[in-house]
């Protein structure tokens, strides 16, 4: 027993941008950004907001029952919980997720936002399975839980409006898009068969982005001060310092942009993709030899050709789909995730390894069966 995948779906933007296409905007060309990334192009939200695309991709997942090929649908009453990971909600209230309830006629699901950055569509899937299973009825003192049989987990960002379109460092890395899982308590099927998630300090800042808080506050530190009001947001001084977004303010750059240290990125991601493989494996008592496809978090190509060498493995068990999406923070798993379904190459039984690193530092890999 345990909560098994049993639908899936993604949705991108309608905008798709060439790397040659950046040219226009910052000193780069498509020759640096493939070889350096696997990126050929990525998709801007322009029209579509998070939920609209968080919505497509929900809608498909709840569709998409056992591939298309079981005979039922779900019924919106029958999703008890919906977790969306994000970085870049609409709105701070109502959150994502309670934006996806109404929107799809959830009405008995509990619905909260996760942030986890890139990581936060496999941290989604570890918290739903954990719920999940704490209610489970064989569980002791599960009818004092929430009963939560189906789950709809989605990552969905709308990380362009989060960049910095003037450095080059960043801009070329970045897309927009959705994917959603749908997750069903079974009695019968294994499912989800070990996770394992985990974080470490970012000691170097190596990647950082201001909240945005506008409002301008009427204070000082000796009480009201039309003068603080008229200033408008203070920002966020001795948390600017310590994150060093000051020197983004310096240089005239507004707070809220994603500023990365690739370099320092890349290492952590490296070590932590094959640590979190290796961790969940273990947990699972599974060696990679039992597994049919990995789903990585797609920030770079040579990141993934990195952790397949490191631990011994062919290329093509990992799924590749970061060419004409770029990274897509929390959207990217699972649209990878609906991609290898989409081309047939997960089949029911097989072991799947989820896998993802992000800010914060995040990281973390979900085993199941499919
Ligand atoms: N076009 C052309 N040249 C560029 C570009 C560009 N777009 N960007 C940087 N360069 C230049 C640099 O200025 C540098 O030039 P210099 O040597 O004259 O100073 C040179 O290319 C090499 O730069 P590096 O930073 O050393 O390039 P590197 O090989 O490390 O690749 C990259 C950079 C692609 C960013 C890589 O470090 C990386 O992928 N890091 C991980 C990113 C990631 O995974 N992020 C995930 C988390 S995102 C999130 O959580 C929201």
């Amino acid at each position: 027993m345990g909560s098994t995948i049993i639908g899936c779906g993604k949705c991108l933007p309608a905008l798709e941008v060439e790397n040659d296409e950046l040219k226009a905007l910052v000193d780069t060309n498509d020759e640096w950004i493939s070889t350096r990334t696997g990126i050929k192009s990525r998709r801007v939200a322009v029209d579509e907001t998070n939920s609209d695309l968080a919505e497509v991709a929900a809608r498909q997942a709840l569709g998409w029952i056992d591939g298309g090929h079981a005979e039922r649908r779900l019924d919106p009453g029958e999703i008890d919980l919906v977790i969306c990971a994000t970085i870049t909600p609409d709105v701070v209230s109502p959150s994502e997720a309670g934006l996806l309830r109404r929107r799809l006629g959830l009405s008995n699901a509990i619905a909260f936002d996760l942030n986890a950055a890139c990581s936060g569509f496999v941290y989604g899937l570890a918290m739903a399975e954990s719920m999940m299973a704490a209610a489970a009825p064989s569980v002791a003192g599960a009818a004092g839980r929430n009963p939560v049989r189906r789950a709809l987990v989605v990552g969905a960002e709308r990380l362009t409006r989060l960049t910095d379109w003037s450095d080059r460092n960043t801009c070329v890395l970045f897309g927009d898009g959705a994917g959603a899982a749908v997750l069903e308590w079974s009695e019968e099927r294994p499912g989800i068969l070990s996770s394992f998630i985990t974080n470490e300090d970012d000691e170097a800042n190596a990647l950082t982005c201001a909240a945005a808080y506008e409002a301008p506050q009427p204070f000082d530190a000796h009480g009201i001060s039309l003068d603080a009001a008229a200033a408008g947001d203070p920002g966020l001084a001795h948390v600017d310092e310590e994150l060093a977004i000051g020197e983004a303010v310096a240089d005239g750059k507004p707070r809220q942009v994603l500023r990365m240290n690739g370099p320092k990125v890349f290492k952590f991601a490296s070590e932590a993709m094959t640590a979190a493989i290796r961790a969940a494996l273990d947990r699972a008592n599974l060696s990679l030899d039992d597994v049919a496809c990995i789903v990585p978090h797609q920030a770079n190509e040579r990141i993934i050709k990195y952790a397949a060498k490191k631990l011994g493995c062919p290329l093509d068990l990992f799924q590749l789909s970061i060419a004409h999406t770029g990274n897509s923070s929390a959207a990217s798993v699972p649209m990878a995730l609906a991609d290898a379904y989409e081309s047939g190459r997960i089949q029911r039984g097989d072991k799947v390894v989820l896998v993802a690193f992000g800010g914060g530092f995040t990281s973390g890999a979900v085993v199941y069966e499919a």
